[in-house]
């Protein structure tokens, strides 16, 4: 099921998140609603507040052409980040065509449970680390646009307001 992707300015995505204890049926489905979800927008992740879920769970896939490589992380953690740094030009499904430059670490090791529970430990690198980082970042109530200057944060803040007041009236 598609569910419906917050827009920022919103309450639930500066929230932090909670861990996850154990994994339901319920979070199963959570998991795969995210992902038909980030792939229908279409994205390469998605994390749980971002559909109105304070619980600790990003999904997704940095794979943009060849066989799709789905994933979801609970309670995701970085036990290492690289010195190198990197620049992406980052997006957020949560603030609609708004593109900016971010510096975050080439290479971060990730510690998380699987859907099936499992603990699995993994060195991303690329696009794969600056979407992890990213979505991390959701978790603890932190867009990307919080690493810009406060002028310009406004500015999209207020971009994104009108955007909302628009979608509210159709
Ligand atoms: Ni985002």
């Amino acid at each position: 099921m598609i569910r419906t992707i917050l827009i920022h300015p919103d309450p639930r995505l500066k929230k932090l998140c909670e861990p996850v204890a154990e994994i339901t049926p319920e979070l199963r489905q959570l998991a795969a609603d995210m992902l038909e979800t980030m792939y229908d927008a279409p994205g390469v992740g998605l994390a749980a507040p971002q559909v109105g879920v304070t619980k600790r769970l990003i999904v997704m896939d940095c794979i943009k052409d060849g066989t799709p490589e789905p994933m979801a992380l609970f309670n995701p953690q970085i036990l290492w980040s690289s010195e190198d740094q990197s620049v992406y030009e980052e997006g957020c499904l949560s603030i609609p065509d708004i593109y900016n430059d971010i510096t975050r670490p080439t290479a971060v090791q990730v510690r998380w449970m699987d859907v099936d529970g499992k603990v699995q430990e993994r060195q991303f690198a690329g696009l794969w680390a600056t979407c992890v980082q990213h979505e991390i970042d959701h978790l603890n109530g932190k867009l990307f646009i919080d690493y810009l200057g406060p002028l310009k944060r406004q500015m999209i803040t207020r971009k994104m307001e009108k955007l909302k007041r628009e979608m509210a009236r159709e």
